[in-house]
């Protein structure tokens, strides 16, 4: 059993390579960055150019958002935690609405949340909503498809129908929901503003991604399983991944016009998606992950974690970057839930963890990229 576990592993480490990882400490200019102080301009720069790049730009954001509460019950099955539906409502211009539901622990607030776009398809069990309540956290939960339906039909659904010119792929549109989702959390006196944490599977943790990586009122970033155009690589790919040319004829409708240009040419990328992890720095960030996840490329979503490792070094917060893998396949599982709530007890209120978010998932694997932080040799 070991055996066929280091097997695979190696297998899995058996990269091919497009070329090396971009080097997020230079500039457009052709500068390279020198002290940290200087990191804040150079995100503007590579925010600017993934957003629109990669995800067609954002949309905009409201002039209001709204919270109109429906209904509060309470859960006698879960330690009368207190169940609160909601409308999210945005304004005055465009006017878009979604719902909202909150699971709120008994006692003293406010309380840190995790919120979770994925109603859609896999609106937390029992357990794990049992596991995050004890945990002392608020589960927040929306169905991101009330944003952008995820199917052909799309640009007739959601958001679309109030911005029918609207360029922004879908993954930019499940985000915005995110956004929205945290305004209406950062006013609620059950809620803890400075403790807000996203998390999605697969295309709701490409959503994650990019959520957290464009709002800095997210205090943490976790994405599981969330592979090509998420954690994973374009450049960097393990046996039977992902590649952006796969991504696209599947999926075109989750990302902007304009990455199409750059399949078979990524080497030409300006970024890879250590970048879009980058952007996340210096707040906490987790990813979570399967060795027998293939399409997801572990592989690649390793070396993406390095490379955005050295961001995190910079800062001076290299702690603040988590990387947790388990054997299995494509699942968000309450092993993956419970990783996360502990790396949220470390990141957020100081618990010493109890997994290893620094691990070593494929010994002897040279890093995909010459460069390192500056002043890191
Ligand atoms: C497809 C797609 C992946 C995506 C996954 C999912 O497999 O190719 O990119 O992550 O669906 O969302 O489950």
């Amino acid at each position: 059993m070991e055996d066929t576990r280091h097997d695979s592993r190696a297998a899995q480490a058996r990269v091919s390579a497009i070329a090396g990882l971009p080097d997020p400490f230079l500039r457009a200019d052709g500068s390279r960055l020198s002290s940290p102080g200087e990191w804040a301009a150079r995100r503007r720069e590579i925010l600017a150019q993934i957003v629109d790049i990669e995800y067609g730009g954002l949309p905009p954001r409201p002039e209001r958002t709204l919270w109109t509460e429906l209904s509060r019950t309470s859960v006698g099955w879960l330690d009368r935690a207190t169940f609160i539906t909601g409308q999210v409502r945005t304004g005055p211009d465009r006017p878009f609405a979604f719902l909202m539901q909150l699971l709120v622990p008994p006692g003293k607030g406010p309380f840190p949340v995790v919120l979770h776009g994925d109603g859609c398809w896999r609106t937390a069990t029992d357990e794990i909503s049992t596991h995050v309540v004890r945990s002392g956290c608020i589960l927040a939960q929306f169905n991101r498809t009330e944003l952008a339906a995820d199917n052909e039909g799309w640009r007739d659904t959601g958001l679309y129908r109030v911005f029918p010119d609207g360029q922004f792929g879908e993954l930019a549109a499940w985000a915005w929901g995110y956004h929205r989702c945290v305004d209406v959390l950062a006013g609620l006196p059950e809620a803890d503003a400075a403790r807000i944490a996203v998390v999605g599977h697969s295309r709701g943790g490409k959503t994650t991604l990019l959520a957290g990586a464009t709002d800095e009122r997210i205090a943490l970033t976790s994405a599981n399983n969330s592979g090509a155009g998420g954690a994973g690589c374009f450049r960097v790919q393990g046996p039977e991944s992902e590649t952006l040319a796969a991504l696209l004829r599947g999926f075109p409708r989750w990302f902007g016009a304009r990455l199409r240009d750059y399949v078979g040419r990524e080497a030409e990328l300006p970024f890879d998606q250590h970048c879009l992890k980058a952007l996340v720095a210096p707040r906490a960030l987790l990813t979570t992950e399967g060795f027998g996840d293939v399409w997801a490329n572990p592989a690649g979503t390793w070396q993406t974690h390095l490379a955005a490792r050295e961001v995190f070094r910079f800062l001076g917060v290299p702690e603040r970057i988590g990387v947790w893998f388990r054997e299995g396949g494509h699942n968000h599982g309450l092993a993956d839930w419970k990783a996360l709530l502990d790396f949220m007890a470390w990141q957020l209120d100081g618990a010493p963890p109890r997994e290893c978010f620094a691990p070593d998932p494929f010994p002897g694997t040279p890093a995909a990229f010459g460069w390192r932080a500056p002043g890191r040799h």
